[in-house]
C-alpha cells in the first residue's frame, strides 16, 4: 500500500530548472516516484530558468538527464510518457518583477489544467544570493496561496555564508514564508544509514549503554570524495570545504551520534534533542579554532595520470586560498560526552569516496590479557558507497597456542535488503509533499551549526595565509595528522574493498 491517496494535489515549482541538481538528482527522483506511483494524482512540475526552452525542449533536456543519471534506465517509455505530461518550463528572469507576475499567471493556468488546486512548493536550487530576493518575490507578487491552500518553500544549502548572512537571510525569509512552511535541505539526512544511525542507538540494547565517554575513546567522521569540484568551481570557489559540507551535512551526522534520546520518533523531539546537543558543543575562540583546525587545498598529483591542482580547475580563481579540505577538533561539554574528541574531516580529491562515522572504543578488555597487543574495538559506520556497519573485535586465532586476531564483522545494507533502497532526493521530494519535516533542517539547527563553524572561519579569515596543500589522491594534509597525533590519535582508514558481494 502506498500513500498516494492522502497526498494532497500541488505543484512544483524549481528555480534553477536547468542546472545541475535538477539533471542529476531532481528529476530522477520525481521519475522514481512516479514510477512507485507515490506522486499526487494531480500534480505538475514547472522548471523555471533563464535559458530560452519551451516546455518540449526542457522535457527532452529532462529525459536525457534521466538516461544519464537514473539508476533505472528510461527504458520503460511508457512511464516516462506519463510524467513527461506533467512537466512545463517557464522562462524568467529572477531578479525582475514582470517575471513574477507572469510566472503568477502561467501557474494558474496550470493549475486549472491539472486541478491542483493552489497548492504549491517552491524549489530553490538556485544561488544562494538569490534566496532573499526570489522569497521576496513570491511574497510581494501574489504567489504565495495560503487560504484552505498551502505554499511551501524548499531551499538548499548553504544557508549564509556564516552566522551573520544565515541570521540575515533567515530573517528576509521569515518574512515571507512561516517556519512551518520552509523546508531546509541537507540531503545527508534523507541517506539511508543516517537515518539508521538512531536505530542502531536506540534500537539495541547492545550499543547505548557503551555509547558515552567512558568506554568510546574518540568519534571520527569523514565524509572523503575522490571527485574535484567537477563543474561547480564558481560556486565551490567562493565557499570551500567548510561552508560547503561540514557546516551542513557533517554536523547533522555529529548532532545525530552524540545527541539524547529523544522522547519520541517525531520530528519536534529529534531536533529538540539535536538543537540540546548541539548548544553544548564548545564554541572556539579564535586561537582556540586555529589550533584545532586544519585546511588545506589539493595540488597536482605526480603518480595520477591527467591530474590538475585546484588552482588550475576551470572556474577557480588561479590564486585561490579556498580550502578544498577540512579538518576540526570539536568537544561536547555534557556529561555523555566531556574529554572524548570528535574529529571531523572532508575533502575532495582524496583517495577514495567513502563517508564514514568510526566509534573508537576504550581498551577496557580485561587483565588477562595485558600480555597481548590487542586492538580496540571500533564500530563503523559506513555512509556510501555500499551502506553498512563493520565492527572490529578479537578473537583468538585456531591453533593450539592463545594467539589473538582482530577481526571485522560486517553488515552490508545491499546485501540484506537489496538495492532498492530510495535515493536521498527522492525521499526529500516526497517528504515536502507530505509535509513531513523531520529530514529537513530547523533554523535553530542551522542557527548553531554556525555559531560553531563561524569560529574557523574567522580565524582562517585572520590568518589567511595559514591553507596547507596535498597531493590529489592522497588522504589529505600531513598537518591533519598532526592535528590529532597531539591528542595520541590517529585517524582511521575508511574501508576500502566492498563488502557488499551478495554472498
Ligand atoms: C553537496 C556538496 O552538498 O554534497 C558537494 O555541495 C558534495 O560538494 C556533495 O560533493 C556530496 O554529497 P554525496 O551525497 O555525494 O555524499
Amino acid at each position: 500500500m502506498n500513500s498516494k491517496n492522502k497526498l494532497d494535489s500541488c505543484i512544483f515549482v524549481v528555480f534553477g530548472a536547468t542546472g545541475d541538481l535538477m539533471r542529476r538528482k531532481l528529476i530522477s527522483g520525481f521519475f522514481n516516484l512516479h514510477k512507485k506511483n507515490m506522486l499526487p494524482d494531480n500534480f505538475s512540475i514547472i522548471g523555471v530558468g533563464r535559458r530560452d526552452y519551451d516546455d518540449e525542449a526542457f522535457r527532452h533536456e529532462m529525459c536525457l538527464s534521466l538516461d544519464e543519471y537514473t539508476k533505472t534506465k528510461l527504458t520503460k517509455k511508457e512511464i516516462w510518457r506519463k510524467l513527461r505530461a506533467k512537466i512545463y518550463y517557464y522562462k524568467m528572469n529572477f531578479l525582475k518583477k514582470e517575471g513574477y507576475i507572469g510566472l503568477n499567471e502561467y501557474l494558474k493556468k496550470i493549475e486549472l489544467d491539472n486541478d491542483t488546486k493552489g497548492n504549491r512548493i517552491f524549489y530553490l536550487s538556485v544561488k544562494p544570493s538569490f534566496f532573499e530576493t526570489i522569497s521576496f518575490n513570491l511574497n510581494v507578487n501574489g504567489l504565495i496561496n495560503r487560504k484552505n491552500k498551502f505554499s511551501r518553500l524548499v531551499i538548499e544549502k548553504p544557508f549564509g555564508r556564516d552566522l551573520f548572512t544565515a541570521r540575515k537571510l533567515n530573517k528576509c525569509i521569515s518574512k515571507h514564508f512561516n517556519e512551518d512552511e520552509i523546508f531546509r535541505i541537507d540531503h545527508y539526512l534523507a541517506k539511508e544509514t543516517v537515518q539508521n544511525i538512531m536505530v542502531l542507538r536506540f534500537a539495541n540494547g547492545l550499543f547505548e549503554p557503551l555509547w558515552n565517554n567512558k568506554y568510546i575513546d574518540n568519534i571520527q567522521i569523514t565524509a572523503a570524495e575522490s571527485i574535484g569540484v567537477g563543474t561547480r568551481a564558481a560556486y565551490y570557489d567562493q565557499f570551500g570545504a567548510l561552508r560547503d559540507v561540514v557546516q551542513n551535512h557533517l554536523v547533522q551526522l555529529l548532532s545525530l551520534v552524540a545527541m539524547e534520546p529523544p522522547d519520541s520518533f517525531d520530528s519536534y523531539h529529534i531536533k529538540k534533542r539535536k538543537v540540546k546537543l548541539l548548544e553544548s558543543i564548545s564554541v572556539y575562540d579564535s586561537e582556540k579554532a586555529a589550533s584545532n583546525s586544519v585546511r588545506a587545498q589539493y595540488i597536482k598529483s605526480n603518480k595520477l595520470k591527467d591530474s590538475i591542482g585546484y588552482r588550475y580547475e576551470e572556474g577557480t580563481d588561479n590564486c585561490s586560498m579556498t580550502e578544498t579540505y577540512s579538518a576540526l577538533t570539536l568537544e561536547i561539554k555534557n556529561d555523555r560526552w566531556d574529554g572524548v574528541p570528535f574529529y571531523i574531516r572532508a575533502g575532495k580529491k582524496l583517495k577514495y569516496h567513502a563517508t564514514e562515522i568510526v566509534i573508537n572504543f576504550k581498551d577496557t578488555s580485561s587483565k588477562l590479557f595485558s600480555d597481548f597487543n590487542l586492538s580496540n574495538n571500533v564500530l563503523v559506520l559506513r555512509l556510501q558507497p555500499d551502506e553498512g556497519i563493520h565492527l572490529l573485535f578479537n578473537t583468538k586465532k585456531p591453533g593450539n597456542e592463545l594467539n589473538i586476531k582482530d577481526v571485522k564483522m560486517d553488515f552490508c545494507h545491499k546485501a540484506v535488503f537489496g538495492i532498492n533502497t530510495p535515493e536521498a532526493y527522492e525521499r526529500l521530494l516526497l517528504d515536502v509533499i507530505k509535509n513531513d519535516s523531520t529530514l529537513f533542517t530547523r533554523w535553530d539547527e542551522v542557527e548553531n551549526a554556525w555559531k560553531i563553524v563561524d569560529p574557523f572561519l574567522k580565524s582562517w579569515e585572520k590568518n589567511k595565509t595559514n591553507l596547507s596543500f596535498y597531493e590529489s589522491g592522497s588522504w589529505g594534509p600531513k598537518e591533519a595528522d598532526l592535528l590529532i597525533e597531539k591528542n595520541s590519535h590517529k585517524w582511521n582508514i575508511p574501508i576500502y574493498e566492498s563488502i557488499c558481494r551478495i554472498r
